[in-house]
């Protein structure tokens, strides 16, 4: 278990280039099971998490590898369907196999993925929607068995857009037959990479980024070759450090148009944002302003993978601001650790109230899950003298490396192993 030190003050400056989408690539590398010819994904990250996902494309049967930021995958040698609890309880995201291995083998066996940090994280809506198709599911314990004979197209309408629930029903009904439309769909940009990426191995799927998306089940899917987009997660998460540290970024090879809830709300904390084509500078000279009000909701509305992160440059602002968090349940576990850093921030239910200090203090703390974690490297960063963030293999789970990307625009970040200080008496 690393860990990382920081030295803050320093303000980022330089150009930076940001890797590929973690939640655009999970979804897709468990469709790549659907393929009958040979899978090639560009610009997939080389994270903890997609590794979860290649060791288990490996478990079924696949041939799975990555080289640098490409992935082939060759499923035609899968035989099983069954994802050990072992490597289900490493990422709950092993729960987007259910739909391509039922639509592949008429049965899956997958365990329940269980709660994390930020909250229970039901699949309840998943197997609504895999029921809907047909599929017959019996839940032993955490074990879940999904059967299905055939799946057959149908309506689904979620009464909360779900993303992982609305990729799992498009990863099934892709070669379900007949039409299937998924009414109060997710619209994040993942869902949209994901539909291409179906597309292009030869699905007939429409409206992803709309509430709507229809799907027109095929008989079968080819081989492609295909480009992950960018993670507008890590974009955004590099915005906020480059502004809490009053630095001056450049980010290359970005879509602003899947992070304009994050500009708007930069924008009013009078961060100096400049977007061209696919090209952002992020500017900041001065102590940012308070936002009277953020809140967290699906796409394309306030981001919660980005919410840890905005807190940072909140605490440090001119005012009060005030944040709510409607999408998942336990999403503040930073609030504590900041507040040793000298944060002054009161939680009342899913409502933070945070009161900007001029600065915060270097100390050590401890991360609780990927986005918590990057948003103490964050504070770290812009606070004034030494930070050690433990428990970094959550960072590790979203960001390739996340001391080098920092350390490439001038951040002072050291990773160093973790050894645990003997309490008992030395002998
Ligand atoms: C995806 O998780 C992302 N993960 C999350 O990113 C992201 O925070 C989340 O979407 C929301 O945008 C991946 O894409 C791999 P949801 P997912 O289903 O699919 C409840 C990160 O940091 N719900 O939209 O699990 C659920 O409990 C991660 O990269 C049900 O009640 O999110 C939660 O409160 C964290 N029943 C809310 O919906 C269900 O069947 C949002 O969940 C499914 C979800």
């Amino acid at each position: 278990m690393d860990k990382l030190v920081i030295e803050g003050g320093k303000p980022l400056s330089g150009t930076i280039r940001i890797h590929g989408a973690k939640n655009a690539a999970l979804p897709i590398l468990a469709a790549s099971v659907l393929a009958e010819g040979t899978v090639t994904i560009r610009n997939v990250p080389r994270l903890l998490d997609i590794e979860v996902m290649l060791n288990i494309l490996q478990d079924l049967g696949c041939r799975a590898e990555q080289q640098d930021d490409v992935v082939t995958v060759q499923s035609n040698t899968a035989y099983s369907s069954h994802v050990p609890e072992s490597l289900m309880r490493q990422m709950r995201s092993s729960v987007f196999l259910m739909g391509p291995l039922l639509a592949r083998f008429g049965e899956v066996e997958v365990y329940q993925p269980g709660g994390c940090a930020i909250g229970e994280r039901k699949i309840d809506l998943h197997l609504r929607g895999l029921q809907a198709l047909g599929a017959e599911i019996r839940e032993t314990g955490s074990r879940i068995v999904c059967k299905a004979k055939r799946l057959i197209g149908a309506e689904i309408i979620l009464d909360f857009p779900s993303v992982g629930a609305t990729e799992n029903i498009m990863l099934a009904a892709v070669l379900a037959s007949g039409r299937t439309t998924i009414v109060g769909a997710a619209r994040e940009p993942e869902i949209q990479d994901l539909e291409r990426f179906l597309n292009a191995m030869g699905g007939k799927v429409s409206g992803a980024g709309t509430d709507t998306i229809v799907i027109d089940g095929v008989r079968a899917l080819g081989g492609c070759d295909f480009e992950i987009i960018p993670d507008r997660i890590v974009t955004g998460t590099v915005m906020v450090a480059a502004a809490a540290t009053r630095g001056d970024v450049t980010l290359v090879g970005t879509r602003p148009g899947h992070l304009t809830s994050l500009i708007h709300v930069m924008r009013r904390a009078g961060i100096h944002i400049d977007v061209e084509n696919d090209i952002m500078r992020v500017v900041s000279r001065s102590r940012p302003r308070s936002v009277d009000r953020v809140v967290t909701s699906p796409y394309p509305a306030f981001p919660t993978d980005l919410q840890a992160q905005l807190m940072i440059l909140l605490a440090i602002s001119d005012g009060v601001s005030v944040v709510k968090e409607t999408v998942f349940e336990g999403r503040f576990k930073h609030v504590d650790e900041l507040g040793r850093m000298g944060a002054d921030i009161r939680l009342d239910l899913n409502t933070a109230f945070i009161r900007g200090v001029p600065e915060l203090y270097g100390t050590t703390v401890e991360a609780s899950d990927l986005r918590a974690g990057a948003a103490l490297v964050i504070a770290g960063l812009a606070a004034n003298g030494r930070t050690t963030v433990e428990q970094v293999h959550h960072i590790d789970r979203g960001y390739d490396r996340i001391e080098l990307m920092f350390g490439s625009l001038g951040g002072h970040i050291v990773r160093q192993p973790y050894e645990r200080v003997s309490t008992g008496t030395h002998r």
